[in-house]
């Protein structure tokens, strides 16, 4: 903003190579000033040039109408977005490939842009056949296999609204998501692959349909072919299914505010909100990000290395590189499997240009070590990207010279499940990066840190990070819940979107995000909430009470600690303490698993009887405590917590 003046640096920072910035979209930090300025000072003229990215088939007649909280973009705009990501390349790209999977065993499969329409077309019919409606909500619960993409786009097509629930969710989690939308229709898999493990997704659905009436259907794709309960009338095979329809399918006419998905993410309670995304805007920001902080070209290979359960899947494996008609790999296990130098190996066979991770990633790589990388070919990657939390610079240095060969700039991109797409981010031809630092806003966002009254903090204060502007890709609302939406973003800061996170600005405008001031927290960049993991932890007989709190963890970022009082009568063991992890991970799933669960006799809690995570936090990672413990309503049950550790250990 303001702050920013890109003739002076006052610390040091890597400029973008020459070569890059020669050929790439924005080319100077002069040229990013002023198109920001630009966009600052007219949001509604610069996202009115944008809008034109995409494809309409009535266009706009107003690029914005906003009553705090509620945007509505692009207003009497027609779109289909499942149009703009397939149908519109094809006279051009019809046989370029959209998507390049290749599965955990190592098979690749290529889908051209043709192909794709086809497959997404023909499963559009199908939904429509089983009553799939304009509006309905359908549940995606799927491995990383081409069949969440296209169910994705055929209910875009169709105008369905899909929620899609990452397969690392267990049963209950799935059950609450998929309750809390009323979906119609689910679509699952017999089975995914971990590790050469399979994950038994389709067992998962059974259990979390018992209690969700709404859902008539069950579309179920054949993965691994393991047995699997059916229950006939509900349950169909996706191949089954498809082969009865035609591959045309006309788009249906969308309104620009139609809501295209429902994506639940924790916040403070124990109840996921489901974050509302609509068409236009979404569609229009995503495609302009996509061009700009990836600097994507037509020749380009992207691989986001994110699992589309996410939102970084949403908007950067599906819907940002296929309407921009890019190629884009899509893997289906996980990165050690069944070496660790899996991902340099698909990014030599693909010959990926583009490599976006997440900070959690670049720190496993780091404590891998260099040799994974030996017989792989990665020349040909020219860009790098970061993604969901914090990357420490010591993290962010190895990325830029082992994987970057110092030829390649980071983007470390700051966003959120919220923000449906990029908001703070190097431009790569043009911003000079600083490790650990997610740099400057993007054109036409209203990024500041200002303190609980909104006012601007001084240069390397922390504060709040604050969105001062609605931008298009913006969450409308939460599902079901508009004053939950009032309160949680649009409340604490006076007229500005809160993001929840922490922050400075320094001398040069440069953004440095600390982490969540609320009680979310970020375990190997997966979003959780500790009052659902108390939750959970309490559903147990044996449990009275639990306050869950992270601590550092080198490679994860976080780690989840949980401290539990139990019922009386029972017995503190170390088989119980397993067993509730077990317990956390049925519920929740296994990312939600504490790496430490510790007993109380009492949990500290003020006079007026709130647990004190403070005190918590501070004993998980320092062991001790040393903070203001004068509200602590018994003294004695923080320092027999202290002492307790220091005798296990
Ligand atoms: O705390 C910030 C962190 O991730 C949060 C959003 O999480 P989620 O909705 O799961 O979306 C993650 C993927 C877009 C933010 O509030 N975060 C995300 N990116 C960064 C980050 N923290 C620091 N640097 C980033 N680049």
């Amino acid at each position: 903003m303001s702050e920013f003046d890109p003739t002076i640096l006052h610390e040091a920072a890597i400029p973008p190579p020459e070569e890059f910035s020669s050929r790439a979209r924005v080319s100077s930090i002069t040229e990013y000033d002023a198109l920001h300025r630009y966009a600052l000072e007219k949001p509604e003229e610069f996202w009115g040039e944008q809008g034109q990215l995409i494809e309409w088939i009535t266009p706009p007649e107003k690029t914005l109408e906003w009553k705090l909280p509620h945007a509505q973009w692009y207003v009497g705009g027609k779109l289909n977005v499942s149009y703009n990501c397939v149908d519109r390349h094809i006279a051009k790209h019809g046989n370029k490939p959209a998507l390049l999977w290749e599965a955990e065993d190592g098979t690749a499969i290529e889908f051209t842009y043709c192909e794709l329409r086809d497959l997404v077309c023909r499963f559009a019919n199908a939904m429509k056949d089983l009553g799939v409606k304009k509006g309905d909500v359908v549940a995606i619960y799927m491995p990383m296999i081409p069949e969440l993409p296209i169910a994705m786009l055929a209910c875009a097509r169709i105008g369905a609204v899909h929620s899609v629930v990452f397969g690392g969710f267990s049963a209950p989690a799935l059950a609450d998501r998929i309750h809390d939308a009323k979906c119609k229709l689910l679509i699952t898999a017999d089975g995914g692959y971990r590790r050469g493990r399979v994950i038994p997704l389709k067992e998962s659905a059974d259990e979390a349909l018992k209690s969700c009436p709404t859902v008539k259907h069950m579309v179920v794709v054949k993965r691994t072919g393991e047995p699997v309960a059916w229950q006939q009338g509900r349950d169909l095979w996706w191949n089954e299914l498809v082969d009865q329809f035609p591959e045309t399918c006309e788009p249906e006419v969308l309104d620009a505010e139609h809501p295209l998905f429902i994506l639940y993410t924790s916040g403070t309670t124990g109840k996921p909100k489901g974050v509302l995304h609509t068409s236009a805007g979404y569609l229009v920001q995503c495609t302009w990000s996509m061009q700009n902080v990836f600097d994507l070209r037509d020749d380009d290979i992207f691989w986001c290395t994110a699992d589309i359960g996410w939102v970084t899947g949403h908007s950067y494996i599906v819907y940002g590189p296929l309407s921009n008609g890019a190629s884009v790999v899509m893997y289906e296990g996980a990165p050690d499997h069944p070496k660790r130098d899996r991902f340099w190996r698909i990014a030599d066979r693909y010959n990926v240009t583009i490599f976006y991770s997440s900070a959690t990633a670049v720190r496993a790589f780091m404590a891998w070590g260099k040799q994974w990388l030996e017989g792989h070919d990665i020349s040909k990657i020219r860009l790098l990207g970061t993604v969901g939390e914090p990357i420490n610079p010591a993290a962010w240095k190895w990325y830029y010279e082992v994987i970057g060969r110092k030829q390649c700039p980071i983007v470390d991109t700051w966003w959120q499940t919220e923000t449906g797409s990029i908001l703070i981010s190097p431009l790569p031809g043009a911003t000079p990066t600083k490790p650990g630092s997610a740099c400057l806003p993007l054109p036409g966002i209203a990024a500041r840190v200002v303190n609980m009254q909104g006012e601007p903090v001084k240069p390397g204060e922390t504060g709040y990070l604050v969105i001062e502007k609605p931008w298009p890709s913006m969450l409308r609302t939460i599902y079901g819940d508009d004053e939950r939406f009032r309160r949680d973003y649009w409340s604490r800061i006076p007229g500005a979107y809160f993001t929840g996170d922490a922050a400075q600005c320094d001398k040069d405008g440069y953004f440095w995000v600390l982490g969540r001031v609320d009680d979310v927290i970020k375990v190997a960049g997966h979003r959780l909430s500790t009052m659902e993991i108390e939750s959970a932890l309490v559903s147990h007989p044996s449990v009275a009470e639990a306050a869950v709190v992270a601590r550092p963890d080198e490679i994860k970022g976080e780690a989840i600690v949980a401290f539990v009082t139990l019922r009386a009568g029972q017995n503190p063991t170390p088989e119980l303490k397993n067993h509730l992890s077990d317990h956390v991970s049925k519920i929740i799933g296994t990312i939600a698993r504490p790496a430490e669960v510790r007993f109380a006799d009492l949990l500290p809690k003020t006079r007026s009887g709130k647990i004190m995570r403070r005190l918590l936090r501070e004993l998980a990672q320092k062991g001790g405590i040393s903070g203001d413990t004068t509200t602590l309503e018994d003294i004695g049950a923080i320092e027999r917590l202290a002492q307790q550790k220091g005798q296990e250990e």
